[in-house]
């Protein structure tokens, strides 16, 4: 898709053909970053002057492509971003506009999306998303963060499925998310599944950790205590940070998979660990670990996780996975395992 290229790489979404091209594609947005992403799309002068930005950016850094990661369209995210009931319509005019100039034309184009497809001007998903299918090269679902510190019980951060799960417990997967962009329209190959290298920590009491009357088999779905902000692994330092809104941040509690191998909760290949309570939920195909002593219970993907995910990934005939992020891998464990199921 696209040619090995040089060195700046923000970030990298996996293709099938990582072995052989290395890409580097910048990507726009983020979480942190999506502010403005309604006004420079939202009006045709500010479509010209960003397909301009944009192009001359790539240009200068000799880049592959472009990753759109705005989070997210007509939908509130970090609290203060424009949003506009026109995002979507403008988002497609100007991926239309920039396919239009001579270097848009050659880039590698892609989109990171939530499980359901971009709002409407009613707040809805958008049933037909197949003109962005058009202009896009992949689209990138985040099917991760589906349960966290604001859910109102410990879940999969990123569950395979969630149709075996109680229907209350049903809050998105990668299985509903994939269905969702291909029934708005845009093809399976097209489709990159996202997955995450860290896992979501929760205060849980003992009494509500392990299945009553067992001291060993950890509970599904515990109750946790929202009150308590509990710091994750040593690259999560948000406390008392002010974020672009000016409110103030607090511990984030994710664990990567090489902090969860350092505190010793996994073995150095990701397995399970004597005396360290582990569950691995055949639902969203999703793990948990337990620490009595701090009571804390982190649910995560493990290389079993990932292996699914590749397998799922090779069954629906996707284009490949991204990761956020690899660096949060250890030896390779998660990405090695998701390629060799996927069959890459
Ligand atoms: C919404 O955006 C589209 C595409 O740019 C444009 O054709 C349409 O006039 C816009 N509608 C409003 C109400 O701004
Ligand atoms: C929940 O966490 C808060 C903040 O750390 C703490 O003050 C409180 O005692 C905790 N509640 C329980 C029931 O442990
Ligand atoms: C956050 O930082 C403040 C100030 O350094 C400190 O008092 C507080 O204990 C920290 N919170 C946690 C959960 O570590």
């Amino acid at each position: 898709m696209c040619h090995p290229c040089a060195s700046l790489i923000i970030q990298l979404i996996l293709h099938i053909d990582i072995e052989i091209n290395v890409c580097a594609i910048l990507s726009i947005g983020g979480w942190t970053g999506s502010r403005f992403w309604s006004t420079a799309v939202g009006s045709p002068e500010n479509r010209i002057l960003f397909v301009r930005t944009v192009t001359v950016f790539v240009s200068q850094y000799q880049l592959d492509g472009l990753d759109f990661d705005w989070e997210y369209l007509n939908r509130q995210g970090l609290g203060c971003n424009v949003i506009d009931p026109n995002d979507t319509a403008n988002f497609v005019a100007f991926l239309k506009e920039l396919r239009q100039d001579p270097i848009g034309a050659t880039l590698d184009l892609s989109a990171a999306v939530s499980i359901t497809p971009y709002n409407d001007a009613n707040e809805k998903p958008s049933t037909d998303m197949s003109e962005f299918a058009k202009y896009l090269d992949t689209i990138m679902i985040m099917n991760y963060d589906i349960w966290g510190s604001w859910s109102d019980a410990v879940g999969p951060n990123a569950p395979l499925n969630d149709i075996c799960a109680p229907a209350a417990k049903q809050q998105g997967s990668a299985v509903s998310a994939v269905a969702n962009w291909e029934k708005a329209g845009v093809p399976l190959e097209k489709i990159v599944l996202g997955v995450a290298s860290y896992g979501h920590s929760y205060e849980v009491a003992t009494k509500d950790a392990f299945v009553d009357g067992t001291t060993t088999e950890l509970a599904s779905y515990p109750a946790f205590n929202k009150t308590a902000r509990l710091q994750g692994d040593s690259w999560d330092t948000d406390n008392l940070t002010i974020d672009k809104c000016g409110n103030p941040q607090t511990y984030g509690g994710n664990w990567n998979m090489w902090a969860l191998i350092g505190a010793g909760l996994l073995d150095e290949t990701g397995q399970p660990v004597d005396g360290v309570p582990y569950r691995f939920d055949d639902c969203s195909k999703t793990a948990y670990v337990y620490r009595p002593d701090q009571q804390v219970m982190i649910s995560f993907d493990d290389p079993m996780a990932f292996a699914a995910k590749g397998q799922f990934i090779k069954d629906m005939g996707l284009g490949g996975f991204g990761m956020w992020e690899a660096g949060g891998d250890y030896d390779n464990i998660l990405v090695d395992a998701i390629r060799e199921a996927a069959g890459f």
